[in-house]
C-alpha cells in the first residue's frame, strides 16, 4: 500500500463518513497499527484495514438492500441490513481502491460477525474495533491492554460481549457470529 493510496481512503473517508465515524476510522486503524506492531505483524497492511473496514458506513439499510439484493444475505437484509455495512466496505475495498490482499480484505468484510479460523489480521481489526480509544464503554480499556499481550485472549472476550450485547437486548443473532462462536469453542485449545 504506498502512501497515495492511503491518502486517496483517507480523502475518501472524509467526503463519505460523518466526522464521528472518520474519527472512529482513524483510531481503529491506529490502535490496530499499535496491536500489530506488538505482535510483530505488517503494520501498513493493517492500517490500511483499519482505515477501510467502516468505508461503506455511509450507505444507509435501504441503500444496502438495494446493494445485496442478488445476493445471497437473505437474513441479514431481513433482520440486521446495517450488517451489510462489512460485506459492502469489502466490495468498495477491491473496486475502488483495487486492494487484492485477501487478509486485508477478510478483515474488512468479517470485522462486525467473525469466521471461523480467523488469520491475525482479521483479529486485530475485529478488536480494535471493539475497544478503540474512542470507545468509552465500560470494558473497553482492559481489552485494549489485553490485546497487546494477549490477541487470542482478546479477540474471544470481545466475540463473547458482542454476542451477549446482543442477547441482552433480544435482537436477531446473524447465524455468522454464531458459526464463529461455535469454532472458537470448539477449537479453544489449540487456538486460544
Ligand atoms: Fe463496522
Ligand atoms: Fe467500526
Amino acid at each position: 500500500m504506498c502512501k497515495n493510496t492511503e491518502k486517496q481512503i483517507f480523502d475518501y473517508l472524509s467526503e463519505n463518513l460523518s466526522p464521528k465515524k472518520l474519527k472512529h476510522s482513524y483510531n481503529v486503524a491506529m490502535f490496530a497499527a499499535e496491536l500489530a506492531s506488538k505482535h510483530a505483524l505488517d503494520t501498513v497492511k493493517v492500517r490500511t484495514a483499519g482505515l477501510l473496514h467502516d468505508c461503506a458506513k455511509f450507505m444507509t439499510d435501504e441503500e444496502f438492500i438495494d446493494f445485496f439484493k442478488n445476493r445471497s444475505f437473505k437474513d441479514i437484509i431481513k433482520f440486521s441490513p446495517h450488517l451489510l455495512h462489512s460485506f459492502a466496505g469489502e466490495i468498495i475495498a477491491k473496486e475502488k481502491f483495487k486492494i487484492k490482499d485477501r487478509n486485508i480484505l477478510n478483515a474488512i468484510r468479517n470485522h462486525t460477525l467473525g469466521r471461523k479460523n480467523m488469520c491475525a489480521i482479521e483479529k486485530i481489526i475485529f478488536v480494535a474495533d471493539y475497544v478503540s480509544y474512542d470507545r468509552k464503554w465500560k470494558y473497553a480499556k482492559r481489552i485494549r491492554n489485553l490485546a497487546k499481550n494477549d490477541l487470542n485472549k482478546a479477540f474471544f472476550e470481545v466475540l463473547t460481549k458482542k454476542i451477549e450485547h446482543i442477547i441482552g437486548k433480544s435482537m436477531w443473532l446473524c447465524p455468522q457470529i454464531v458459526d464463529t462462536w461455535n469454532w472458537y469453542v470448539s477449537n479453544n485449545k489449540k487456538d486460544n
